[in-house]
Formats: structure tokens, sequence, C-alpha cells
């Protein structure tokens, strides 16, 4: 407790150097929340690099603008999270929050940006209809509709026709168990049963046990990043690595984060996904190589890429509004932004405020000794089917 007093303490006093200019109008700060420490906190590593490679290569002033960015640990706890914001917005000015590692996180903060009209950039968060809940809100991460749909697309053309599908219980793996088994059995696929297994510290063995008995030709999974490594050691340790049940899913369980980690049993997954450290592109084995060079040989996984992202659209916006940083403005200057990113082409949605971008169908290979999703088909430019199936 004492300890956690001081790091407190300590934490408060570098972010109240950080913002000595406070309130100064030469300086745009950026609050970037993440949970860095606890079960998430992979994801704000990775968030945290990516955000400041970003930076570093473009420098910290844009449009004659001094950026400021300011990292908070929120230990993925949706009460500490919206008191963050209301903290950054009302004691450091911040003009632009950003991160957000859970749905909860991110829906925590919809109504804090929607008063203060301060975009939130979700970066990691990916339940469809969080961009439904302010007109603040605008997103660099996915969607797990946009990811699960080409899965089932894949798997009716592959040979799959008896699925099972086991999702981690809340928005996200609630998006993915419906837009992989409705694409699925519309194209004539069965799910067998749709298992759910709870956000935290989830014990996967007897789901693992039930997946066996169904005996389907592949198990679609979602869990969120960073939960991965021990849902691959479960399902080793079931014996499923060699039952013969497919793993597919979205790229959220073989996350680049973790693959050395898993190690072999990863070997022929199949998912979908938006982004693979492995991604042949100039733009990305330059972001890559970076990435690693300032992290002491981190891989970047996909929420490294969001959070960069999330500042090329800051960066972006501020030199179209040509340093201006009220809500309104910056948010109608990210609408219908596009650029490319590491990953390939994305654009900003301006009907919904959501990225649309290629969706990669990928295998789990090794390739000079190191395991990697390899990209061997692509679905461009995907809207959020969700919302599109709306409109
Ligand atoms: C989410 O909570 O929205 C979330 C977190 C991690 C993921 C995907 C979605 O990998």
């Amino acid at each position: 407790m004492l300890r956690a007093i001081l790091k407190a303490g300590i934490a408060t006093a570098a972010i109240l150097a950080a913002s000595a200019a406070l309130g100064d109008d030469d300086t745009v700060t950026i609050g970037l929340i993440l949970p860095m420490t606890g079960q998430q906190a992979s994801t704000g590593k990775q968030e945290q690099a990516g955000a400041q490679l970003y930076i570093q290569q473009h420098g910290d002033s844009v449009a004659g603008k001094k950026i400021s960015l300011i990292v908070k640990d929120d230990g993925g706890a949706a009460d500490v999270t919206k008191r963050l914001a209301q903290e950054l917005i009302g004691n450091d000015k911040a003009k632009v929050l950003m991160g957000f590692g859970l749905t909860p996180l991110a829906l925590a903060v919809a109504p804090v940006a929607t008063e203060a009209k301060v975009p939130e950039i979700v970066t990691a968060a990916a339940t469809a209809m969080i961009t439904e809940k302010s007109p603040y809100i605008v997103r660099t991460s996915f969607t797990l509709p946009q990811a699960a749909a080409p899965m089932a697309e894949w798997a009716l053309k592959n040979n799959i026709h008896k699925v099972v599908t086991l999702v981690t219980d809340y928005g996200p793996g609630n998006d993915a168990e419906k837009w992989f088994s409705d694409t699925f059995t519309k194209g004539g696929g069965t799910v067998a049963e749709q298992i759910r297994v709870p956000l935290k510290n989830p014990d996967f063995a007897p789901f693992l046990q039930r997946v066996k008995d169904d005996a389907p030709d592949a198990v679609f999974v979602f869990v969120p990043s960073g939960q991965g490594s021990a849902f691959m050691k479960q399902f080793t340790e079931r014996g499923l690595d060699k039952s013969g049940i497919k793993l597919i899913g979205t790229g959220d369980v073989t996350d680049d984060d973790l693959l050395a980690d898993i190690g072999d049993p990863a070997l022929g997954a199949v998912t979908t996904h938006h982004y693979s450290a492995d991604h042949d592109s100039p733009e990305n084995k330059a972001f890559v190589a970076a990435f690693k060079k300032a992290n002491n040989g981190l891989r970047p996984n996909f929420m490294a890429v969001a959070a960069y992202d999330g500042m090329a659209l800051v960066y972006g916006a501020l030199e179209k509004t040509k340093g201006a940083s009220d809500g309104d403005a910056l948010m109608d200057a990210m609408k219908g932004a596009s650029w490319i990113s590491p990953r390939g082409p994305i654009s900003i949605d301006p009907a919904t405020r959501d990225i649309i971008q290629n969706i990669y169908v990928r295998k789990v290979e090794k390739k000079d000794g190191e395991l990697y999703n390899v990209e061997f088909s692509t679905i461009e430019a995907v809207k959020d089917p969700f919302k599109a199936a709306k409109n």
C-alpha cells in the first residue's frame, strides 16, 4: 500500500513537471490512458511505445504547437479511467484523450468526452458499438465484427463445416461470437456450441474439454490481447493441438507480442486481423525496425500500431486545423482522414468515425526460426459490418 502511494506520488510529480505549461496556448496536451499494470499491462506497454515512437519520428511540434503526451495508468479499472479522463481535461487542459485497453474503460470515458467536447481516440478497445456512445469518439484500432466475419467466410471455403466458438464473455467476445456465427451459419456451416469464458483470471481447461468432446472441425477463438499465452498453454495441455481440431479466430489469440512465448503449438493457426508484424510493406518494415530499436527488441503488435496511428491522426488533424485544437475543429479534421499505416491503407469513415482498413487472413508459420502471422490473403477496405448493416 505504502509503495503504491509513493509510486502514485512520484507519478503525480512527474506529470506536474510535464505540464508546467498549463493552459499554454502553444501546447496541445494529449492524455493517454492505459492499463500499465494488471492483466492488460501488455496493451499499455505496446500502446505507450507506439505513441512515443510516433513522436520520436515526427518531432514534438506540429502546426506551431508543442505536443505534450501524458501517460496515465488506470490499472484496467473503469472508475479510475473516468476519473483520470476528468482530471486530464480539468487539471492538465488535455485537448485529446487516447488509449483505453478494454471496452468498459473506453465506455466509461464517453460521457466525459461528450460533455467536455474533447476527442476520445480509441486505440485499443474494439466492441463495435463504442463509437456510437459519443460524437467525440473516433477509433484507430478495429472492430470485432470487422475481423470475425471474414474468418467465417474463409472457413466456409476451406472445408470447415462444424465449429465451436469460444470467446471471452464481454463486449468484444460477444461481437466476435455473433458475427462469426451468423456469417458461418448463413453460408451453410454449423455452430455446434457457443462457449463463453470469464474476462477475469480465466481457467480455460473445463471449456476446452467441452470443445474436445464436441469434436468440431475447428474452434473459433476470441480472447483479448495478452491472454493468448494462457489460452494456448491449456489448449496444448488438453491435447487439442494434436486432436485434429483446427484453431481459427481473430488475431488477438496469436498476438505478435505473445507468439514467441506460445511457441510451436501455435503453428498452423489461421486468423483474420488488421495487423501482423510480418506485413510486407516498406512502411511496416521501417516501423518494426524502429520500434524494436527503441524498445529493446520488443516486437510491435496490433495495439502498438493503433496507438502509432492514433498519434498520426492527431498530427494530421492539427495540420488541417492549422493548430486549432478545439474539439469540434479536431473532430471535423479527423473525419475522412486517410493515410498509409504500417498495417496498410486506412481511413476514418466520416459517417461512423470508425476505421476502414484491410483485413488479412494469416497463418502462423516459422520464418528464420521465429513464429509470425504470415498474411496470405487480403480483404480490402473493410468497414465495420455492425454499422454497415444498420445504415
Ligand atoms: C476490448 O476490450 O475491446 C478488447 C481488448 C483487447 C482485444 C480486443 C478487444 O484484443
